[in-house]
């Protein structure tokens, strides 16, 4: 049987690639999305992938939507916590709503959909969630205090999650994206991001599928003994 996979922002940007790289792999994917359902259709028609619209910062609709999806299309195998979001600004101007949306997004999203799915996976012996962080949350990044909290909370969450899975099969890593060419890059002021790029080693920002390729290689069933693990793919920006 083919294994399941959700992955959460699946159906843009590095969740699309991470969506498509999976499915090439045989495995059974939902891609989970929040907001752009002209997109969603698009993807869906295109690729075939289920795509379930629900907002990941809310614990319930995490809850029920998993459920729906053990129930339909079986149980979940894989969980790639990759939905997030930006709400940019200097603390002086940022707002508590900005801060509460993005922990709420990409810290909250991990606990929530990673609380749905591990009591199964741990009964069948066998799971793999892959949460996406950033070299932002390693580095931290001006402007982005609420955004590199929640990565830096994400690669914490995965260390622990690890600790708890590891007997029963279950591995946890997070991956840790540099500069990538999705809308998110693309909505920094170009003056900006020309500044960022310049110092990035490889010298250019970094393909979608670049991550996927981790994420897939994370997810394998021969990759039982890596977990705990944070692999930066970031083109040589932050090296630690
Ligand atoms: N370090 C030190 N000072 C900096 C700085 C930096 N990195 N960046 C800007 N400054 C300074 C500026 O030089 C400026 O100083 P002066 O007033 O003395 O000239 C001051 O800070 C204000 O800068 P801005 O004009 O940029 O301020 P702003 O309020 O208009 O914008 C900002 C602030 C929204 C944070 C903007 O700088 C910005 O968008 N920065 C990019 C943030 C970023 O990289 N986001 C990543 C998004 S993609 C992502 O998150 C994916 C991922 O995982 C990698």
């Amino acid at each position: 049987m083919a294994r399941v996979a959700i992955v959460t922002g699946g159906t843009r940007g590095i969740g699309e690639a991470i969506s498509l790289a999976l499915q090439k792999k045989g495995v059974t994917v939902v891609a989970n999305y929040a907001g752009n359902d002209a997109k969603a259709q698009e993807f869906t028609d295109r690729t075939g992938i289920i795509a379930r619209k629900w907002n990941v910062g809310d614990f319930d609709a995490c809850q029920s939507n998993i459920e729906q999806i053990e129930a339909e299309v079986g149980p979940v195998d894989i969980l790639v916590n990759n939905a997030g979001i930006t709400r940019d600004g200097t603390i002086l101007k940022m707002t508590y709503q900005d801060w509460k949306e993005v922990m709420d997004v990409n810290l909250g999203g991990c606990f929530n959909m990673a609380k749905g799915v591990f009591l199964g996976m741990r009964s069948r012996g066998w799971g793999r969630i892959v949460n996406v962080g950033s070299v932002n949350g390693q580095a931290g990044q001006y402007g982005q205090v609420n955004y590199a909290a929640a990565k830096s909370g994400i690669h914490g969450f995965t260390k622990a999650l690890a600790q708890e899975g590891a007997k029963a099969g279950v591995t946890v890593n997070a991956i840790a994206p540099g500069y990538i060419d999705t809308d998110m890059v693309a909505a920094v002021p170009q003056d900006v991001l020309a500044k960022i790029v310049a110092k990035v080693p490889v010298g250019r920002l970094g393909h979608a599928d670049e991550i996927a390729r981790g994420v897939t290689f994370l997810c394998g069933e021969d990759a039982g003994f890596i977990t705990g693990s944070t692999m930066s793919i970031n083109g040589g920006q932050h090296m630690y």
